[in-house]
């Protein structure tokens, strides 16, 4: 007879595969088993971005200070709402390809490769400036997945080229903050959130 495990015992024990790699038993039709499990790989990635970029999107809507606090305060929220309906469609998209999308705050710190965003009370333009290095992450990644489901899944590559144009666009909003009249960026080259913020053009009551 099996011994019964306490509950705590149970919530600690590491989880029985890998995230994302559950195998799959069906999928849509006309789609070999092999690449829809691919595709649910790649979903599940995007999905983990998208839902620490609403969260994050958020932070930063709740930390920004200075004389710029409310454009950029108000400018994030929209943001948030897209971001969170796009995380929304790649998980369902993982569901119907015959996957479990995985969508608990553990499972994701468990499988994403970056750290978490690390500004917290800030001026508004040093947030920017991290921001563009967080978009730059995510976007970069999201041009990858593009070419990666290019032969595996055109229905899965539209979702993802439709959620990259509104996310190059926020990219943009973000940017226009940090350039200048010749087109410089200030955070050009920057490879941290924090080198990033601490090139931003802070506004000068906050320096
Ligand atoms: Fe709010």
């Amino acid at each position: 007879m099996a011994t019964p495990i306490s509950k705590t015992a149970a919530r600690k024990a590491p989880p029985a595969r890998k995230p994302g790699k559950a195998p799959i038993a069906y999928t849509v039709p006309g789609m070999e088993i092999n690449d829809a499990q691919t595709v649910i790989g790649i979903l599940q990635d995007r999905l983990n971005a998208l839902t620490d970029l609403h969260l994050t999107l958020k932070h930063i809507h709740w930390n920004v200070v200075g004389p710029n606090f409310i454009s950029v305060h108000t400018m994030l929220d929209p943001q948030v709402d897209a971001v969170r309906e796009m995380a929304d469609t790649a998980a369902e998209r993982i569901a119907t390809l015959g996957g479990s999308p995985e969508g608990t705050p553990g499972r994701l710190v468990a499988s994403r490769s970056w750290d978490d965003y690390n500004l917290m009370r800030d001026d508004a333009l040093a947030h920017l400036g991290a921001l563009d290095v967080v978009y730059t992450g995510v976007n970069g990644d999201f041009r990858k997945a593009i070419d990666d489901t290019e032969d595996l899944d055109p229905v899965t590559q539209d979702l993802l080229i439709e959620m990259s144009e509104s996310l190059e666009q926020y990219h943009w909003f973000v940017r226009a903050h940090l350039e200048n009249s010749s087109g410089q960026l200030s955070t050009a080259g920057a490879g941290s959130e924090r080198v990033a913020a601490a090139r931003a053009p802070r506004t000068r009551n906050a320096r």
